[in-house]
């Protein structure tokens, strides 16, 4: 029986884990052993006893768990260190593997011949949308942001008539209306607040309107998106004209959350210093980019910091903020992408990188790597060292 293994999460603060009780049932039915490192739900009070009754076996030492191991199921790539101890022959990693950064990561996993399958690579196409990692994260980082400002606003979201007086619905500014932008949206929507919006995806305009929000409109000529709907980069003269348009919404805003990012690249700077420095005291901005170089200036990732009295929340990790529903999202993430691949009459996960959504989110396979982005990714960034090299 081929064994899935679920080892520890390597960083203590994080609240999330890759399986929950409930999913062990799944996985046996598919005709799979579910090994679970001691202690795996621990921090979220899900006792091994817990998982053990659902018909997993707890392994209590990692190194024995992974020498087992068919398939290594995690939500943070695993440490290098542990990668020589994959035993079997072919392993199969499954995390968030970051391989545009990790370039000697992917390496070591080729070196080692692990077939790494990368949560983030998974292919923006309906057939995927229960695999999707990226946004069930994302959304629940939009809910944890509006959550994070609203405990560091000195007043409320909600218009209350009251016979002490009348309070203003606070105002909050969303930028970026992808999947977290919409659900921070709605949520500060949900609390009463006067929400505005802006992204350089024009279609999107449509999506916040029917939240109930304002929609900016701030003319930036052609702006597109890719094929798998992620925002273009814009040019500096665009990115100027944005930045120009929006310092007014910003300044009069309470709160401002900004999720703009970029796939695979740097994400934009969006709100300077000068602009910040106009908001009024107390303000509360969320830059859900801070730890990844940040739509703010200023923003500082995995902090809160306060300019001139306006407090820059940078801490990232949104959706670890409600570590149950995120885990519940990303372990029922990972059984539908296993389950989609799982062959019931050879008992194992079928690597095909031929299938459309294996060619995507498939990294490396038999020591190479296989995906043809990063692939190009790297020789781009291969070729860059070589001219800087012969200069
Ligand atoms: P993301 O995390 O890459 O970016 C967040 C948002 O920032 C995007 O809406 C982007 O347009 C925006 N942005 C980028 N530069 C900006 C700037 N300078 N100013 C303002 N906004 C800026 O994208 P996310 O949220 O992961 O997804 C974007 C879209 O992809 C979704 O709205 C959806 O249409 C599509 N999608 C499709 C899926 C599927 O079919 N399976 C799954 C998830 C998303």
């Amino acid at each position: 029986m081929p064994n899935i293994a679920f080892p520890k999460e390597e960083n203590t603060a994080e609240k999330r884990c890759s399986l929950l009780p409930i999913n062990v049932k799944a996985y046996k039915s598919m005709g799979a052993e579910v090994l679970v490192e001691a202690g795996l739900g621990n921090h979220l009070f899900i006792s091994d006893e817990e998982y053990k009754a659902h018909g997993a076996t707890i392994v209590e030492n990692r190194t024995e768990l992974l020498n087992k191991a068919d398939l290594v199921l995690t939500l943070h790539r695993l440490p290098k260190r542990d990668l020589p101890h994959l035993a079997n022959e072919s392993p199969i990693l499954i995390s968030f593997l970051d391989p545009f950064n990790e370039y000697q990561y992917v390496g070591e996993l080729c070196d080692l011949g692990i077939t790494g399958i990368s949560m983030e690579m998974i292919p923006r196409i309906s057939r995927c949308q229960k695999m999707d990692a990226l946004s069930s994260q994302a959304s629940l980082a939009g809910y944890v942001m509006v959550m994070k400002a609203v405990n560091h606003l000195q007043g409320v979201l909600p218009m209350m008539m009251t016979p002490s007086g009348t309070l203003k619905p606070a105002k909050v500014f969303v930028i970026g209306a992808g999947v977290a932008g919409l659900q921070a949206i709605a949520t500060a929507k949900r609390l009463g607040a006067s929400v505005t919006a802006f992204d350089t995806r024009s279609v999107v305009a449509e999506q916040v309107q029917s939240l109930g929000a304002k929609f900016l409109e701030i003319d930036l000529g052609e702006t597109g998106e890719t094929q798998q709907g992620y925002a273009q980069a814009l040019t500096p003269a665009q990115l100027e004209k944005q930045q120009k348009e929006q310092a007014k919404c910003i300044i009069e805003s309470d709160i401002v959350i900004t999720t703009a990012q970029l796939f695979g690249r740097k994400p934009p700077l969006l709100i300077d210093a000068d602009v910040v420095s106009q908001m009024k005291p107390g303000s509360v901005i969320v830059d859900m980019a801070a730890q990844n170089g940040g739509n703010v200036a200023g923003s500082e990732g995995g902090k809160t910091v306060e300019k001139n009295g306006v407090t820059i929340i940078g801490t990232g990790d949104w959706a670890a903020g409600v570590a149950i529903h995120a885990s519940q999202m990303y372990a029922n993430n990972l059984f539908n992408l296993v389950s989609e691949f799982w062959d019931k009459e050879r008992n194992l996960f079928d690597i095909n990188i031929n299938d459309e959504i294996q060619s995507g989110c498939v990294i490396t396979h038999q020591k190479e790597v296989v995906n043809k982005t990063i692939k190009e990714y790297y020789a781009s960034f291969d070729q860059l060292n070589k001219t800087a090299g012969a200069a």
